[in-house]
């Protein structure tokens, strides 16, 4: 088991006095590349990092335990605005797909940076349907879990989000990328071998965190929907840039980055391919710029992390996640790594904003019953 799990684990015993039936994690996820594209039907690039959250898992007196917040609650059947909402999210979708969920307790342990942009609440989220499939015997595909998942994020939290991080929860495998077709849902992974390149992904947390209700992103997919109406095309995805003439202001830009980020996306994974890691990491810039000025989801920390990494020679930087705040990575050298770390630092004080965390990641593997 890993440490994450074995943490559930304990809390399992000690909270329930009793061993629970098992085990199940899931990750985070970092976007390589394609932000903002899923809920447009387009393409994305996400891989799993190795944070996760841990459930384990037991029948009995439907109550639910968080390590982190060291707090027991009831299951409610209702949104009730706390962390709770999430597993509890599930079972409701469950119930209403028409599977047979009979009362469970859990604990949970996580180590991935909740209102970050990594993707925190997709991992409780998969962790918990996958332990209740286990369970219970639902015989649900992972497929199908991850958008049982989104239904919760949609119609449960009331986040309108797209499919990108339930579907990286679920299928991400290691030593990958996940190549996301939004509109067909198939996914392929992609070699995404850093080690033999020498490179790493630097992930800043700006630690400048949000609640995705709070900020503009339902805003954003109201103005792709309404863009995607003027040229009378279905979604985005199926707008061309010679069309894009016919828009202005708002939706202009948003679709203008929408239909960039999408052939980005595609350029990306035919360089990744190539291992050509210059072509991949300016794809990676070209992208932080289009959401930086057309979609408009940066921030001065987010754009002081890419060009602090342009300036030290980094092959590629953007934000990755819906923006707003949250995280950016770098695709870097191993050996300066720590150097551009360095530098970020200093430059965070210096202009008096939050003192960033870091991480440095292989691409890691997906939702997993613990052995
Ligand atoms: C959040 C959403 C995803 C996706 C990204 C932006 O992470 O949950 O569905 O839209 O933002 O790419």
């Amino acid at each position: 088991m890993r440490q994450i799990e074995q943490r559930a684990f304990q809390a399992y015993r000690k909270q329930f006095q009793e061993e629970p039936a098992l085990v199940a994690s899931a990750p985070g996820r970092i976007n390589l590349i394609g932000e903002h594209t899923d809920y447009n039907g387009g393409f994305v690039l996400p891989c799993a990092i190795d944070l996760r959250v841990a459930v384990a898992i037991g029948p009995g007196s439907a109550q639910l335990y968080s390590a982190d917040f060291d707090e027991l609650r009831p299951l409610a059947g209702k949104r009730e605005g706390s962390w709770v909402d999430y597993p509890g999210g599930v079972a409701w979708a469950l119930k209403e797909r028409g599977s047979a969920v009979p009362a469970f307790r859990g604990a949970f342990a996580g180590d991935v940076p909740r209102g970050s942009g990594l993707s925190s609440s997709a991992a409780i989220e998969a962790a918990t349907a996958l332990a209740l499939v286990e369970l219970f015997h639902l015989g649900i595909s992972r497929k199908d879990l991850a958008i049982l998942c989104q239904q919760v994020e949609n119609k449960f939290i009331g986040v309108n989000s797209g499919i990108m991080d339930q579907y990286a929860s679920f299928l991400c495998s290691q030593g990958t990328a996940l190549l996301i077709d939004c509109r067909s849902l198939d996914a392929e992974h992609v070699p995404l071998d850093l080690v033999t390149a020498r490179l790493t992904l630097l992930v800043c947390n700006t630690q400048v965190s949000r609640e995705l209700g709070a900020t503009g992103y339902n805003a954003r997919r109201s103005a792709c929907e309404r863009a995607a109406h003027t040229l009378g095309v279905k979604e985005l995805r199926d707008a061309r840039l010679q069309d894009l003439n016919r828009l202005s202001g708002e939706e202009l830009k948003r679709a203008r980055h929408v239909v960039t980020e999408n052939a980005r996306v595609l350029r990306a994974v035919e360089a990744l391919r190539l291992h050509d890691f210059v072509e991949f990491g300016g794809l990676m810039y070209a992208s932080h710029q289009s959401l930086r000025d057309d979609y408009e989801v940066s921030t001065p920390e987010l754009d002081a992390f890419v060009e602090l990494a342009r300036q030290s020679g980094a092959m590629g930087a953007r934000l990755t996640g819906a923006g707003f705040g949250g995280c950016a990575i770098a695709l870097v050298k191993v050996e300066d790594a720590a150097t551009l770390a360095q530098s970020v630092q200093q430059h965070f004080q210096a202009r008096g904003f939050k003192q960033p965390v870091f991480y440095s990641f292989q691409p890691a593997s997906g939702a997993e019953v613990a052995q």
